[in-house]
Order: structure tokens, then C-alpha cells, then sequence
């Protein structure tokens, strides 16, 4: 297998791959959110073309040492010894996003905004999204729905601008409801938060935290689909642009 792959590998090289055959493809939105932390964090020194400091043309993508995108986010992570690249505390997402703008930045297009202003996408999260109904935010909100305290710190901004759209479609296993049916016939239904092969620990929709035993059961399974709505026609895109960059700020207090 891993000969196999480097043959592969090698032959690619001797082939001249196309760049673009070799580079992953990016989200618009990571891309734009790679775009604004470079530009706070990184044109002090390589400028905003990237060809600044010697040696490196970040548009190009020439580096010194770094050829894929896991070098680039050790070289990022751990800086290089020795020279000014220092090492930055990216979360994974914010990592990915830096990267998907160095693999893109030649062809960058500044015009379309997909991730907006924070302050204003909390108003659209408490007052016209109604997001604050379901979903808790730094100790403030219901618990039916996950935790969004910091979600900027675990989804990328494509993966969040999906499921704000169609949620449907991005369910994770993690966050399910579950519907219980006790042997007197009770009906219980909440979210999942543990479950193993004897027991399930569930939110209930009263805000209750409860333990099932799963034989003591008559029925248990999860609930298809979601309660959350999908937003897609529901929001403008601007709100929905302000919307993406007020959860990329929730990184946890
Ligand atoms: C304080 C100045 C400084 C800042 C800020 C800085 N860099 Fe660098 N960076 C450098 C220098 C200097 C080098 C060349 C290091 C060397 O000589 O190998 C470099 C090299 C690099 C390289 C090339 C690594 C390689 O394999 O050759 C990458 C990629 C890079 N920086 C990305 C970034 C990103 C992304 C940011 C922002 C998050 C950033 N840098 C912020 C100074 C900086
Ligand atoms: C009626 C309740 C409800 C409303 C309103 C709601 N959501 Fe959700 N949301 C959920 C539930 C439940 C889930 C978990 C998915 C599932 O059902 O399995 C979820 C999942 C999510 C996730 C994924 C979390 C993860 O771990 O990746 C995000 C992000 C999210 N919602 C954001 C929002 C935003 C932003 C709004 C407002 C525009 C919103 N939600 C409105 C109920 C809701």
C-alpha cells in the first residue's frame, strides 16, 4: 500500500502534476476567513502580496521547505527556529482557513463577502435567526440544542455556513435527538449526550438531565431529521455573511 502510493507519488512528479491536480480545494469561506486572519496576522511581515520577506512568495506558493499543506501548518504551528516566523496558536479551523488562502491567494477575489461583521451577526443570532431559542451561547441559553460556546474553535466557516443552510443535510451523530420509550409506556425524547452499550444520557426537553438504562427500555432510537430550521431562504446573505463571523468569534471563555 505505501509503495504503492509512492509510486503513484513519484510518477506524478516525473509527470509534472498540475498544481491544481495536486492542491486540495478550498470553500469560498474558508478562503475568505484564511484572508482576514492573514491580513491581521501575517502581511506585517510577508506584505500583502506575501513576497516580502526573502526567499518567499507566499501568492506563488514558493516556500523554502514546505511543500504540502501539512508542512505548511507545521511551519505555521511551530514557526522556524532561528528567523522570525514565529509559531501561532491557530484553532485547527482557523489553521485550515490560513492555508486555504496561501493555496488561493493568487487568485483571490475580495469582492464577494461571505463572512461579515460579528457584532452585528449576534443580533441576527438572538433577534431575527432566533438562534438563542435553541442553542446556548457562553452560559446564556437553552440546552436542547448543542452548545455553540465555541464553535469557531471546531468547524471550519464552510462547514458551519452548511449547516446553517441546510441542517438537514449536515446532521452529526453527536448531536442527535434520541426518542426513548419506557417499559410503562412513557415517552422521553431529548439530546443525546452519552450513550455506550447499557445506558443512554440524555437532555430531556424539559432541560432535565437523564439516565436510561437501555434494558429497561420498550423502544430507543433517533429521531430522524432536525428541529433546527434551515436558513437558506430565511436570511439575506449579508445576514447570513454576519451571522458566519459572529460564530467563528465563539471560541470558548
Ligand atoms: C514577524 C514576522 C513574521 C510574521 C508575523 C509571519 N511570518 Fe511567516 N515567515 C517569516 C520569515 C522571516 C520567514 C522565512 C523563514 C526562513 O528563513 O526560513 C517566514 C516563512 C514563512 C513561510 C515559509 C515556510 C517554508 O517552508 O519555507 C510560510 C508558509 C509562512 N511564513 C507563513 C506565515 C503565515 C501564514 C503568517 C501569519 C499567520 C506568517 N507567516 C507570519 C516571518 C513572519
Ligand atoms: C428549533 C431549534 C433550533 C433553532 C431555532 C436553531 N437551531 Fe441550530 N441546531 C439545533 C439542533 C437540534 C441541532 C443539532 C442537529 C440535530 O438535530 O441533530 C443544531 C445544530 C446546529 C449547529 C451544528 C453544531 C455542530 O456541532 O456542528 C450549528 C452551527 C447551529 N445549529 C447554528 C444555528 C444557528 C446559527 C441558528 C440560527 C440562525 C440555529 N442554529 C437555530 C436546533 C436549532
Amino acid at each position: 500500500m505505501q509503495l504503492r502510493r509512492f509510486l503513484i507519488l513519484a510518477g506524478w512528479l516525473v509527470a509534472g502534476a498540475p498544481a491544481s491536480l495536486m492542491a486540495q480545494t478550498y470553500a469560498q469561506a474558508d478562503i475568505q476567513y484564511g484572508a482576514r486572519l492573514y491580513a491581521e496576522q501575517c502581511t506585517l511581515c510577508h506584505g500583502a502580496t506575501g513576497d516580502v520577506v526573502a526567499g518567499v512568495d507566499l501568492r506563488a506558493n514558493r516556500f523554502k521547505r514546505s511543500t504540502t499543506d501539512n508542512e505548511l501548518r507545521n511551519v505555521i504551528s511551530n514557526g522556524v527556529p532561528g528567523t522570525a516566523m514565529v509559531s501561532f496558536k491557530f484553532a485547527p479551523p482557523e489553521l485550515t482557513a490560513v492555508i486555504a488562502y496561501l493555496r488561493n491567494m493568487r487568485d483571490f477575489d475580495s469582492k464577494t463577502t461571505l463572512i461579515g461583521d460579528p457584532a452585528r451577526g449576534r443580533v441576527v443570532f438572538e433577534g431575527k435567526g432566533e438562534c438563542a431559542r435553541c442553542h446556548r451561547v457562553n452560559g446564556k441559553g437553552p440546552r436542547v440544542a448543542p452548545d455553540l460556546s465555541d464553535i469557531g474553535a471546531i468547524r471550519t466557516p464552510d462547514a458551519l455556513r452548511r449547516v446553517i443552510v441546510d441542517p438537514e443535510a449536515q446532521l452529526r451523530p453527536a448531536n442527535r435527538s434520541v426518542r426513548a420509550v419506557t417499559q410503562d409506556g412513557k415517552v422521553i425524547t431529548g439530546r443525546r449526550l452519552n450513550e455506550d452499550t447499557y445506558t443512554v444520557q440524555l437532555i430531556d426537553e424539559q432541560e432535565r438531565l437523564v439516565s436510561l438504562v437501555k434494558a429497561n427500555l420498550r423502544d430507543y432510537g433517533l429521531i430522524k431529521g432536525t428541529s433546527m430550521p434551515a436558513y437558506g431562504d430565511k436570511l439575506a446573505p449579508d445576514e447570513l455573511a454576519d451571522l458566519l463571523a459572529y460564530l467563528l468569534s465563539l471560541k470558548g471563555l
